[in-house]
């Protein structure tokens, strides 16, 4: 008995730990196959022993996206899930259940895809769109209206006028492949973390903070649900095609089924179809198409009985492993890669797999040799996720990770707490120079054209160029000296060079490659704090103070600005000319965000002094005032604000701001 109790307690444990990883982190580590098993073993152990019954068990619940920032709201009809198989013998006992339920009734079936995005519920009110808000839990969601209206494919305002007065539309937003390779490309680029599918990369971005963010990422969304008091239609499908005819996305594939060899025929149909479709889908949805015959079928505790998900197979192959390789980043991580024999999946050949760290390659304890699982779901970036134990060869040893550089031979290190091994010899190991080069060169940073991955190694083996400073001492007579050059391609370089030094302070930031500080963060940076001798001079505490920037991104900033080479190279590239500061007028944002505010300054501030914080009040149409007052709007508090003024503040209730937050509002 204690073991059965026992194991339950541990399938929750384990189901609660990757719906975390799933709905909060948006990195999830286990498939959703994997994830749905174990489920399913759970269900059916809760139903075997209710004695051990918890109303905290995660088949209690929708699993939850909800996060702070957001104002939550509860859904007028509660977003459930859908009950889901892999099996079509499943669907077809679904669909023998239906007949029995409703006897001598026609049952229509609508089948439709299953988008692999995250859901979300549209609410228009007179032909208007008045709130967007995501699943959550499932009873209460996020409001993030401001983000769906960056996405084009959503009706704010509906055409013709049959609908009703008031209803909700449910449905998928999406991220088409097409953007999801774009964005992902950028990351890999920009060497941030890569979204493992369009699914995390969709609801990653719906749930950011900057709608502008989620306007350039290209989101798409699809509806597949209508909700309400008087719908037009006494059917699914003539409901949806209405929608469409609002100005909805409802896709094509929907399609009405007749009989069992028709829902079977759909299934084996989009198994492979699917691969052509323009966004990742992860099933198929069979729903009873009669809406009368819905209501007779009902819900059970977690999903609508008249509804059911088809899963895909994920596509998986095994294939040789050739060996295991480590690959060294412009910051010195060191990436396991698996070099495999090369495989057909999913209509492209797979020949190299990341193994991500140490952690993950020891947790699948490959062998030399082995055969390995190979898996591309939603996933377009192929994933090692296991090893055939049959068909290890007898005496293969374990893959061990390397202890030195594989491009240095410098002994590695690994900072706590992170997962990655480093190569300290920043200054001395190729592909870090090289790639830090090609960093610096990039689109998004200095845009300096002609200098690629094999332009950087040959400038680096010459001898010319061993820190990003020595480019910007390069003469066309240098490069003509080099293979490969002609005057033309030379003159284009230096050219460029030249050119970069009008970049502004925000990509120059960037291009520094400062561990941790990506395109975004370098921009927030630059623009809250303005300089770089402003940057050096900050502590551990002012850094932090700057919105997104967090103990780790202010400790990496402290440790590149203590390294004397970096300093050094920043006085040459300023001498060179490059742009270390914010322009005058980019400092005095005028705007009337303040118009008509009385503000009282207070206290001792890291960020900017008193005197440049009522420029800013000024410059923004509020008024500096000296005293607390009824008429006094918010207190700008530093540090220290004095103990009558906050008394008096508290008294009258009026609001006290930081100075981040007051940076923030200026925004
Ligand atoms: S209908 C009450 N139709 O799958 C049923 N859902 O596990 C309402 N999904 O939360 C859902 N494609 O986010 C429906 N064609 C489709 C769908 C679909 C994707 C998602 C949806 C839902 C989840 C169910």
């Amino acid at each position: 008995m204690d073991n059965i109790r026992q194991h339950i307690e541990q399938l929750r444990d384990e189901l609660n730990q990757h719906n975390h990883r799933y709905y909060v982190l948006n990195s999830p580590t286990i498939s959703d196959r994997e994830f749905d098993m174990k489920m399913h073993e759970l269900e059916d152990l809760e139903h075997a022993h209710p004695e051990y019954d918890d109303p905290l068990s995660p088949t209690h619940r929708v699993g939850s996206d909800l996060s702070a920032g957001f104002e939550q709201v509860p859904h007028i009809y509660p977003m459930l899930s859908l009950g889901n198989t892999y099996s079509i013998d499943d669907v077809d006992q679904w669909y023998t259940r239906l007949k029995t339920a409703l006897p001598e009734q026609e049952i229509e079936i609508v089948g439709e895809m299953k988008f692999d995005g995250t859901g979300i519920s549209l609410i228009y009110e007179h032909g208007r769109l008045v709130r967007a808000v995501t699943r959550g839990d499932g009873s209460h969601g996020d409001v993030v209206t401001e983000n769906i209206k960056t996405i084009r494919s959503i009706p704010l305002i509906l055409q013709g006028n049959d609908w009703p007065d008031k209803f909700e539309i449910r449905g998928e937003i999406v991220l088409p492949w097409t953007e999801f390779e774009r964005l992902n490309a950028e990351r890999a680029f920009n060497e941030e973390p890569l979204f493992a599918n369009p699914r995390n990369a969709a609801a990653g971005t719906l749930k950011s903070l900057n709608p502008s963010v989620v306007a350039s990422r290209g989101l798409d969304a699809y509806l597949y649900y209508l909700l309400g008091e008087n719908l037009p239609y006494p059917t699914h499908y003539e409901n949806m095609a209405a929608a469409r005819r609002w100005g909805f996305k409802i896709s094509d594939a929907m399609t009405l089924l007749y009989n069992l060899d028709e829902i079977d025929r759909f299934i084996n149909h989009w198994d492979t179809a699917r691969r052509e479709l323009p966004v990742a889908t992860d099933g198929l949805v069979f729903k009873v198409n009669s809406l009368k015959q819905q209501l007779n079928l009902g819900f059970t505790a977690k999903s609508p009985r008249w509804a059911i998900a088809y899963k895909f197979q994920a596509e998986r192959a095994a294939t040789r492993l050739r060996y295991v390789s480590f690959d060294v980043g412009r910051m010195g991580i060191i990436t396991p890669v698996a070099n495999l024999e090369p495989v057909l999946l999913s209509g492209t050949i797979v020949k190299r797999a990341s193994l991500h760290n140490q952690d993950i390659m020891t947790s699948l304890d490959i062998h030399e040799g082995d055969m390995l699982y190979v898996e591309k779901g939603g996933e377009i970036i192929p994933k090692i996720t296991g090893v055939d134990l049959e068909n290890r060869l007898k005496g293969a040893e374990p893959v061990k990770f390397v202890s030195h550089c594989p491009a240095c031979g410098t002994p590695l290190v690994r900072v706590d707490g992170e997962a990655a091994w480093v190569c300290p010899n920043k200054w001395g190991c190729q592909p870090q120079i090289t790639g830090r080069v090609e960093h610096f060169v990039g689109r998004h940073m200095m845009n300096i054209d002609g200098i690629g991955e094999e332009t950087a190694e040959i400038l680096f083996s010459s001898g010319l160029v061993k820190n990003i400073a020595d480019l910007y001492d390069l003469k066309v007579s240098d490069l003509m000296g080099l293979e490969r050059f002609g005057q033309k391609s030379a003159e284009r370089i230096i050219d460029g060079l030249e050119k970069s030094k009008s970049v502004g302070f925000e990509r120059v930031l960037f291009a520094l490659s400062i561990p941790y500080v990506g395109e975004t963060t370098a921009k927030k940076i630059a623009r809250t704090v303005h300089s770089i001798d402003r940057l050096m001079a900050m502590s551990l505490e002012q850094l932090q103070a700057i919105e997104d920037v967090g103990p780790r991104i202010a400790v990496s900033i402290l440790d590149y600005f203590a390294s004397e080479t970096n300093r050094d190279n920043i006085a040459r590239l300023r001498d060179a000319g490059l742009q270390f500061e914010m322009p005058e007028t980019d400092k005095s944002v005028s705007s009337d965000a303040l118009a008509g505010k009385s503000i009282v300054i207070s206290g001792v501030f890291s960020l900017h002094s008193r005197e440049q914080y009522k420029e800013l009040i000024e410059q923004n149409g509020g008024k500096n005032v000296g005293s607390i007052s009824k008429k006094t709007d918010f207190i700008l508090a530093g540090e220290n604000m004095g103990p009558s003024k906050l008394e008096k503040a508290q008294k009258l209730g009026i609001p006290i701001i930081n100075e981040q937050d007051f940076l923030t509002m200026l925004q």
